[in-house]
């Protein structure tokens, strides 16, 4: 099988390999981790496809087990071109893949690897394909002159087709690293065989977008959580905190059908004209939004068999947007507002609520909503000193299956994805039926340890 470079962006490693499996998971992609270092020694390589991917712990390739080391080149076996192209068409972390013909640390080594190979992998494209040679590098930087000389030294590929640096049938791409952070070889030389949906990070960003709030989430991450999610045409993703809606436009981006709530009707509605609704018709997905409602999801209006393909969301830490629920009288039905008991419309009385029992209840909630095999993509933050693999919430009708984490200073944010197990493995299992750790989370009373932290770092 030929081997292949993935090229992929410097930011949010941990969330890179994640992202690659869901998306051979959507493309039905079978794939093979390879390690530089071993290419011949294959028995130790660890292996992947979509018949046995992982329940509990992502499969980490060798030179990506250290998520704060920053490698953004990965080997891997794959079928064919096609396969190649297909698994990353819609990657937002990868930004191309190669068919990789060679690596090394020198050029001179290099040449004397590929000038030598037996039956050269470009020979089907040496007499009439049109093509050009193009570069990346990392940590240096190559002048016109300098480029120039080292496509020279390509000469024994012995290319007779037409050099065309618009639309050539064939990219051979020189990948140099000299970068101190990056580990592995120096050198990757390959032929181009597909690009990803990178760009769209930049058709997201908050900057362009029309309408938006203290709350709304980063571009790059919005498009991670909808691909955790597998947002793909035909699903149907709910996002029960939706503020501005910052997941659902990744979501329809990816062809979802999408609908949110959120117990402060404001943020949704918005203002002037601006809201969720303009912002869909500003990114032409008008067609994919069905619609968002004030809602307190501890008393979800969706009737009990109601079934999401996925759960999205981002919940209340408290330091932006704060955690409440609707409060219940002893009768256990909600009270109103003081202030609108005379008038006709009922405004229920809200109460605080914290984090760590909105976590429980959501998890619940998704053990009911969520189709067999449905996605509850959830972020998280957490107090990174106090953060244990403990704190995560556990159901038994849902298996963990990513924990990803973008780190900050003294605080760090999750996301988890865990995937609704098939409700004939489940019968017997109560809905409401929770593994509640033996200590407090340590997102339990998030907004006042983040303050303390904050003025510790200060
Ligand atoms: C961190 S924000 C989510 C922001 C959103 N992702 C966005 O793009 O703007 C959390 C949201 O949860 C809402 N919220 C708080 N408690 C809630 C509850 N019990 N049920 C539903 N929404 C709630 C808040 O009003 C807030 O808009």
């Amino acid at each position: 099988m030929p081997i292949y470079l993935l090229h992929l962006a410097s930011t949010h490693a941990d969330f890179h390999i994640p992202e690659l499996e869901t998306l051979a998971k959507i493309e039905s992609i079978s794939y093979r981790w390879v390690k530089p270092s071993c290419i011949e020694e294959s028995s130790e390589l660890q292996e992947n496809s979509i018949g046995d991917y992982p329940r509990e712990k992502p499969v980490y390739p060798i030179n990506h087990a250290n998520a704060t080391t920053l490698n953004p080149f990965l080997l891997v076996e794959l079928d064919d071109d096609a396969s190649a192209s297909k698994w990353v068409r819609r990657s937002i972390f990868c930004k191309n893949i190669y068919e990789l013909y060679g690596f090394a640390d020198t050029f001179e080594s290099l040449h004397d690897y590929l000038s030598k190979l037996p039956s050269p992998p470009w020979l089907q494209y040496q007499k009439d394909t049109s093509y050009k040679f193009t570069f990346e590098t990392f940590g240096t930087r190559r002048t016109m002159e300098e480029q120039l000389s080292i496509i020279n030294d390509f000469g024994y590929m012995k290319l007779e087709g037409l050099v065309s640096m618009k639309r050539p049938e064939c990219i051979f791409t020189l990948l140099e690293n000299r970068s101190k952070d990056i580990e592995g070889p120096k050198l990757y030389f390959g032929r181009w065989c597909g690009g990803s949906s990178r760009d769209a990070v930049d058709k997201f960003d908050l900057k362009r977008r029309n309408y938006i709030g203290i709350t709304s989430f980063d571009a790059e991450l919005s498009l991670i959580t909808a691909q955790m999610a597998m947002a793909m045409p035909g699903k149907l993703i709910y996002d029960p905190f939706v503020g501005t809606g910052s997941f659902l436009y990744t979501c329809s981006y990816f062809g979802a059908f999408t609908m949110g709530s959120d117990i402060d009707g404001r943020q949704m509605r918005g203002k002037g004209g601006k809201s969720i609704r303009s912002n869909f018709t500003q990114y032409q997905l008008a067609g994919s939004f069905l619609d968002v409602f004030t809602g307190d999801v501890t008393n979800c209006p969706l009737r009990e068999n109601f079934l999401l393909d996925a759960i999205v969301c981002d919940p209340p830490y408290g330091v932006r947007a704060g955690a409440k629920k609707i409060a219940k009288s002893s009768s256990g039905s909600s009270t109103p507002n003081q202030l609108n008991s005379n008038s006709t419309s009922h405004y229920p009385k809200l109460e605080q609520y914290q984090i760590s029992d909105m976590v429980f209840d959501l998890i619940c909630f998704a053990a009911k909503h969520l189709a067999d095999y449905g996605r509850l993509v959830l972020w998280l933050p957490t107090i990174t000193e106090e953060y244990s693999v403990e704190d995560i919430p556990r159901h038994p009708c849902l298996s963990l299956i990513y924990n990803s984490v973008q780190p900050f200073t003294h605080w760090s944010r999750r996301l988890l994805t865990f995937e609704r197990l098939p409700r004939s493995e489940t019968q017997n299992v109560s809905l409401e039926f929770l593994e509640k750790a033996s200590k407090a989370p340590s997102h339990h009373d998030f907004r006042r340890k983040y303050f303390m932290g904050a003025h510790r770092t200060t």
